[in-house]
């Protein structure tokens, strides 16, 4: 393609309101995050309806920002991205409306992406040079997957969890050690004070040969291990409880992976999510991925949270092949890869 594409590209499937501006799928002209964090912290996780209205607050001043940033105008955008699934329904909408908008208003085409598959592109950001075929986990708040990322748009769903997603067992557990919200780095950073083999939890492997994961069991298992000792009036470490809980997702996460890839025979393994920031799950992921001569990828802290960016790179890729949107695209709140 001899122009370059310029994707304007918009997420607000949760709780933050980003918009991107993105060069041929792979270069990031501007990342606008406005993160909603510290007032869904007081509610201990996001509340929906306060997170549409923050979205709806903010999105035109990022958009102008974005554009700011980038140092262009909307006469400069070629197409328009946006996530449309999965996420809290209100909170999709929002952006999904003001990319329905400028579409509409400029006359170029509309792209509705999906949040998970954002997730996954992150690493065409970051690693300018990968390609597919690899093997993919994604690690967030919502979604525990592993995927075989066959080609672009073209995927193998190995294993999904059963009941919470990594991050949710991270934010409930971090819930109930009264650690605040959002659990996930908290826990990583007490973690790295205690003793992982402190606590013996359970790690959940299910039948031979499932890559589905399951992190309930192991929440239970917290919880239970505070309850006791706290009937029994033993002193709680809270750095142990951390990183022995946090040892038990991650060494399941890591050989469920490896074993996928070799199932596959993917010299590749690419994280991708908010869980991927987890600087345990990194170390352990590379240690073994070096024994087992797999190259380990994963995206910068900033392009594991949900950004515009990896919205804008999915967008890309779906505007070369010929993918369009209708101006009628719903939000899709349980959209599946
Ligand atoms: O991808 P993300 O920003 O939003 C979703 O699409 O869900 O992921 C957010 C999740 C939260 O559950 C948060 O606790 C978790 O990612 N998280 C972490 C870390 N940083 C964020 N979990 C473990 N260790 C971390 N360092
Ligand atoms: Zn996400």
């Amino acid at each position: 393609m001899d122009k370059d594409i310029i994707v304007l590209a918009i997420e607000t499937s949760c709780d933050e309101t980003s918009v991107a501006i993105v060069k041929d799928g792979r270069e990031v002209l501007a990342n606008v995050i406005s993160s909603q964090i510290d007032i869904h912290k007081k509610f201990g996780g996001v509340v929906p309806e306060v997170a549409s209205r923050k979205h709806i607050e903010n999105i035109n001043a990022i958009i102008q920002e974005a554009l700011d940033k980038a140092r262009i105008t909307f006469d400069d955008i070629d197409v328009v991205a946006t996530t449309y699934g999965p996420g809290l329904v209100g909170a999709l909408l929002v952006g999904l409306s003001s990319a329905k908008a400028i579409a509409f208003g400029k006359n170029i085409p509309l792209v509705g992406v999906n949040h998970i598959e954002g997730h996954i592109y992150a690493n065409f950001i970051e690693d300018k040079s990968l390609e597919p075929p690899f093997m993919s986990l994604i690690v967030s708040g919502g979604h525990t997957h592993l995927v075989y990322v066959e080609d672009y748009g073209q995927y193998e769903i190995l294993g999904r969890t059963r009941d919470d997603a990594a991050g949710e067992a991270f934010d409930k557990v971090a819930r109930s050690l009264e650690l605040g919200y959002p659990g996930g780095p908290i826990i990583d950073n007490l973690a790295k004070k205690g003793n992982k083999e402190a606590i013996d939890f359970p790690r959940s492997y299910l039948e031979e040969g499932s890559f589905d994961f399951s992190f309930s069991g192991l929440k239970s298992a917290v919880l239970n291990y505070l309850n006791n000792s706290k009937q029994k009036s033993l002193d709680i470490v809270v750095e142990d409880v951390a990183a022995s809980f946090q040892e038990a997702v991650v060494e399941v996460l890591v050989e469920k992976s490896i074993k996928a890839a070799k199932l596959k025979n993917s010299k590749i393994i690419a994280l991708a999510g908010g869980v991927a920031s987890n600087s345990r799950l990194r170390d352990l992921m590379k240690k073994r991925c070096d024994e087992e001569n797999i190259e380990l990828k994963y995206p910068s802290k900033i392009l594991c949270t949900d950004n515009g960016a990896m919205i804008g790179s999915v967008g890309y890729y779906n505007y070369i092949k010929g993918i369009r949107s209708d101006l009628d695209l719903n939000a899709v709140p349980n959209l599946k890869l």
